[in-house]
């Protein structure tokens, strides 16, 4: 017999010619919201359609994303709590659901960075690491997922890794640690979730472009750290195989696709938005035919047995 599909659905090009919008009628939860990556990902949630609560434990950050949210276009909710504090999340969560509806979207970007070493970085300060991206993520994941299960309605959680979280990288061994854990995290989560059609994945930003968040800081009248690109960032484009560090909007773009009906089978995956970080062999990097500022050399000389030839 003939196979008869239901072509009933809308197509996408249809869908953005009516004004749809994919996230139209959801409720996120954006877990820190700084001027960078955080805000950056809220704003793509609430021009793709979503309500989104704004929490964070600088009262500032809650409340200057919340309002660029209201001026997108969406309800926004300024939440200021320690969201790796068990009583910190069950009170924002029962106030991000009073103010926009059940949260049925979790971005959970809460962290805190402290470069140190094995040798010199103190276990107090190791636990606090652990504690706030680790246990933010336990205490965000199961206060969202109880909600959802207890109402019966689907939903998704992305977590944000990092790709320090998939090498390791000397100096930041609490950083590392954490981002490597999120990964399985999300995994083990998103296996037992699943039947309750709630799901989770990562997705791994890199070193990112700063302009843009630090122009939201000066916006703001928060502190940026820095302006400009730091020498290290300089480099680290350079190596980059697309040649550019990926910014706040490139995140949002991949936030809002995973949380979106789009995904709708992707549960218990990372979405890497590195520019090709981490396809790279260490030992052949792509900005080694890269003039500082320029476009890729193109040689064709240069094989993949070169590259072979240079392993040990
Ligand atoms: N910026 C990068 O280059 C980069 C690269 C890879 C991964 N990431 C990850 O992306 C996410 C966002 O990065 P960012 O650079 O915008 O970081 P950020 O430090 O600007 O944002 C983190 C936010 O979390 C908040 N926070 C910290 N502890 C908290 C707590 N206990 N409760 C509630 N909020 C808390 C901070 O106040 C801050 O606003 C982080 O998870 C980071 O690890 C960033």
């Amino acid at each position: 017999m003939a196979c008869s599909p239901d072509l009933g659905a809308t197509t996408s090009t249809e869908s953005a010619a009516s004004g749809w919008l994919p996230l139209s009628g959801h409720t996120a939860l954006v877990a820190g919201t700084g001027p960078g990556i955080g805000a950056g990902i809220a704003l793509a949630l609430a021009r793709a359609g979503a309500a989104v609560a704004c929490a964070d434990v600088r009262p500032a950050h809650a409340e200057h994303c919340a309002r660029d949210v209201v001026d997108a276009g969406a309800a926004a909710v300024a939440i200021a709590a320690d969201l790796a504090d068990e009583a910190g999340v069950e009170e924002a969560l029962a106030r991000a659901q009073s103010a926009l509806g059940v949260v049925d979207v979790l971005i959970n970007g809460v962290a805190v960075m402290d470069e140190r070493s094995v040798l010199a970085m103190d276990y107090a300060g190791y636990l606090r690491q652990l504690r706030v991206i680790l246990g933010s993520a336990f205490l965000l994941t199961r206060a969202v997922a109880r909600q959802l299960v207890a109402v019966g309605r689907p939903g998704a959680i992305v977590h944000l890794a990092s790709t320090a979280g998939h090498q390791g990288q000397a100096d930041n061994i609490g950083y590392c640690t954490a981002k490597a854990g999120l990964l399985n995290f999300a995994r083990s989560a998103a296996a037992e979730l699943g039947p309750h059609g709630i799901r989770v994945n990562t997705l791994t930003p890199t070193t990112t472009d700063p302009r843009p968040g630090q122009a939201r800081a000066a916006r703001w009248g928060v502190a940026a750290g820095g302006c400009g690109l730091s020498p290290r960032q300089r480099t680290n484009e350079r190596r980059l195989p697309l040649g550019r560090l990926p910014t706040p909007d490139d995140y949002g773009a991949a936030a809002v696709y995973l949380v979106s009906d789009a995904a709708a089978v992707v549960s218990g995956s990372d979405l890497r938005v590195d520019a090709g970080a981490l396809a790279s062999y260490w030992a052949w990097s792509a900005g080694d035919r890269r003039p500082e500022g320029g476009a890729p050399v193109a040689d064709a000389t240069s094989t993949t047995g070169g590259e072979h030839g240079t392993a040990g």
